[in-house]
Formats: C-alpha cells, sequence, structure tokens
C-alpha cells in the first residue's frame, strides 16, 4: 500500500531539488522557467489527485454523470500530463509513482460503474424494470430529460450512451465478416437520446411490433424493447454483428427481442407494424425495401421512422404521410404512415 503522505514529500523534494540544481548550477533562464513550470504542474495534479482521492460524492453509485467527467479527466489530462512530464525529465521515480496513483483512482471509480452494472443488467434479467421503471432507472442515474428535445439535433454521443452501453452485456464489437455491397452502409450506432425521442414519437400500442432495418449490434432493439415493453426485431446482414445482437438479448433474458441474420430485402415483415431506419441502405437498395414495406401497407397501417440522410428518399414516397416537423434535418427524426385506403385505390385503379 502506497503511503501517499510520504509521496507528497518525496515528489515536493523532487520538484524542489529541480530549484536547487538551478541555483547551484546557473543554468539558462529558459531552463530554469521550463523546470518551473514541470514543478507547477506536477502540483497541480497532486492537488487535483487529492480532491478527487477526498471527493465522497464521486464514490456514490449515484454520481455517474459527474463520475465519467472526473474518469476523463484523470485518463485524458492527468495521465497525459504526467506522461509528458516524463518524457521531458531524468528524474522519473517520483513521477512514476503519481501516475500510479492517478490511475488507481481511476480505476476505483470505474470500479463503482462496473458494479453498478453488473447489478443493473442481473435486474434486467429477472424482468425488474417494466417500461416505467426503466425510464426511471435512467433519469435516476444520467441527467437526461427525454422531454427535452434541445439536444436531439446534434450529431454524436453523450453520457446516455455510456450509460446505455454499460447495461449491454457484451462489449466488444465484432469484426464484420462480409463485404458491404454498394448502398449498403456501415454499421453506427443511433444515438440513445434519439431512440428515447423514437419510442416518444412512436406512440407505441401493446400489440405492436417494432423492426429494426439495419440493426447492427441491436441496442436499438433493446432499447425500444425495455422502454416500450414490446415486441422487437432486428434485421441485420452481417452476421457476426446478428449474433453478438441475440447473444445481448440472451443474456438479459429478453425473450421478446430477436434478432434475424438477412437481407432486408428478402425478409418476412409480416408481423412489423413499426419500421426504423437509421439509413441502413440508399438508392436501389432502399427503393426495393420500401417498395416491400408499401405491400406490407396493404395489409395493415404502418408507420415508419428514419434518422439521418434517408429521411428525404422515405419523404418522396407517395404512399407515406409524413406526420413529424418538415424542418428537413437529418438529425431529427422523420415520422411516416402509411395510407393504406390510397393504396388500395392505386391497386384497383392498376388492375
Ligand atoms: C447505420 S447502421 C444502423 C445500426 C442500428 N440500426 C443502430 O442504430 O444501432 C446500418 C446497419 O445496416 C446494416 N445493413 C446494411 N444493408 C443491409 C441490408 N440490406 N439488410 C440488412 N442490414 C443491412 C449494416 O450492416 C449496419 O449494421
Amino acid at each position: 500500500m502506497l503511503n501517499y503522505g510520504a509521496q507528497n514529500v518525496c515528489l515536493q523534494s523532487w520538484a524542489q531539488s529541480c530549484l536547487n540544481q538551478n541555483t547551484k548550477l546557473t543554468k539558462k533562464e529558459s531552463d530554469i522557467n521550463s523546470d518551473r513550470t514541470a514543478e507547477m504542474a506536477v502540483f497541480e495534479i497532486q492537488s487535483a489527485i487529492e480532491a478527487t482521492e477526498k471527493n465522497s460524492l464521486l464514490y456514490e453509485e449515484k454520481s455517474f454523470d459527474y463520475r465519467i467527467e472526473i474518469i476523463d479527466f484523470l485518463g485524458f489530462h492527468l495521465i497525459d500530463q504526467i506522461d509528458d512530464l516524463l518524457r521531458k525529465t531524468a528524474e522519473s521515480g517520483p513521477l512514476i509513482l503519481l501516475k500510479y496513483r492517478v490511475e488507481k483512482v481511476k480505476s476505483e471509480l470505474e470500479k463503482i460503474d462496473s458494479n453498478l452494472f453488473q447489478r443493473l443488467q442481473a435486474n434486467i434479467r429477472i424482468g425488474g424494470y417494466a417500461a416505467k421503471e426503466f425510464k426511471e432507472l435512467i433519469n435516476e442515474y444520467v441527467h437526461f430529460n427525454p422531454d427535452n428535445t434541445e439536444h436531439q439535433e446534434e450529431a454524436g454521443y453523450d453520457n446516455l450512451d455510456i450509460f446505455i452501453n454499460g447495461l449491454f452485456p457484451l462489449q466488444i464489437m465484432p469484426e464484420p465478416t462480409k463485404d458491404l455491397e454498394p448502398d449498403m452502409v456501415y454499421y453506427q450506432k443511433t444515438p440513445a437520446r434519439i431512440v428515447f425521442e423514437l419510442v416518444k414519437q412512436a406512440h407505441f400500442r401493446k400489440e405492436d411490433v417494432f423492426f429494426d432495418l439495419g440493426s447492427g449490434l441491436g441496442q436499438v432493439a433493446v432499447l425500444v424493447n425495455l422502454l416500450a415493453g414490446i415486441t422487437a426485431k432486428g434485421v441485420e446482414f452481417e452476421p457476426a454483428f446478428c449474433e453478438y445482437a441475440s447473444d445481448c438479448a440472451a443474456k438479459l433474458n429478453l425473450s421478446n427481442v430477436t434478432f434475424i441474420n438477412a437481407d432486408a430485402r428478402k425478409t418476412d415483415y409480416s408481423e412489423g407494424t413499426v419500421f426504423f431506419m437509421y439509413t441502413p441502405f440508399r438508392g436501389e437498395i432502399l427503393q426495393e425495401v420500401l417498395e416491400v414495406l408499401r405491400k406490407e401497407s396493404l395489409r395493415r397501417k404502418i408507420k415508419i421512422i428514419t434518422y439521418g440522410p434517408c429521411t428525404a428518399q422515405v419523404a418522396l414516397q407517395s404512399w407515406l404521410d409524413f406526420s413529424a416537423l418538415k424542418n428537413g434535418s437529418i438529425y431529427k427524426l422523420g415520422v411516416f404512415t402509411s395510407r393504406r385506403l390510397a393504396h388500395i385505390r392505386n391497386d384497383v385503379i392498376k388492375k
């Protein structure tokens, strides 16, 4: 066990010795300045790590948001700063001890999160969260208000995504095994706040069956199931992604979440009522899939929800009504419903 009091004294004398050496050897002014800068940096790192160690709020399980910021600060700021100092000095011993101390605090904080996620995963497995409780759980840990749409149009991920990632029992993304065809879009996850917005705008009924077309690692289908309590399915072209998603759903004991390894052009959608696309494909493929969905819409009313650039192409479909905001942003969800009656008439006309 390290004695941090002793380490502080050791570091201070290291910094002081830099100063003493300067005086004795009458170093160049630029060298003295750089030693003083190093000395100040060490004192700052020491103060920061001491403040972190003493901050009991950080060690409370609920302080997830705050902990994320500090873990980032320790990893990307303090450790980088120490590495930088290490490159510039021959006297590395005290700095190595300081780095060890920062790493230790960082891993203690990370451990709080990994224990938290193991417990939450175990709760999901036993069906501990109905839709309402799941939303409450998120609110408890992440300062996220699903009713605040202010940041919805921003691209990128946030603390909500970090929290949702933690709920997934498999952390390492599999390598794709197949080449995508032209017009197929590579894997990129829908930001979690957009999935919350999707659930809000979809107005799911309990009998709805949700399909994520191009479901990647399965996060959207899993989240929709947890947030809305409905059956959710994913269709994914890449077998390794599909297997990963199925494993996650199985490990979380979510029997109403399933994944199909198939091309979205050749999938049976006979059960589906709400379809989501985070621009999984473009051009001809998108057109073909929309045609498959149009045929489904002749049997029952369906909803299509889109995110990203595919929204513009879906908006051109005359058999769909655009029911969400029309400001054209690709970072807003497009919500479309089929005009069932209009289509039956078209069919009659065609015959
Ligand atoms: C932009 S990602 C969306 C991932 C997922 N929906 C999400 O939001 O987390 C697009 C996914 O569509 C898959 N994909 C592309 N073309 C496909 C097709 N024809 N059929 C099924 N999946 C396809 C890709 O492999 C990729 O995983």
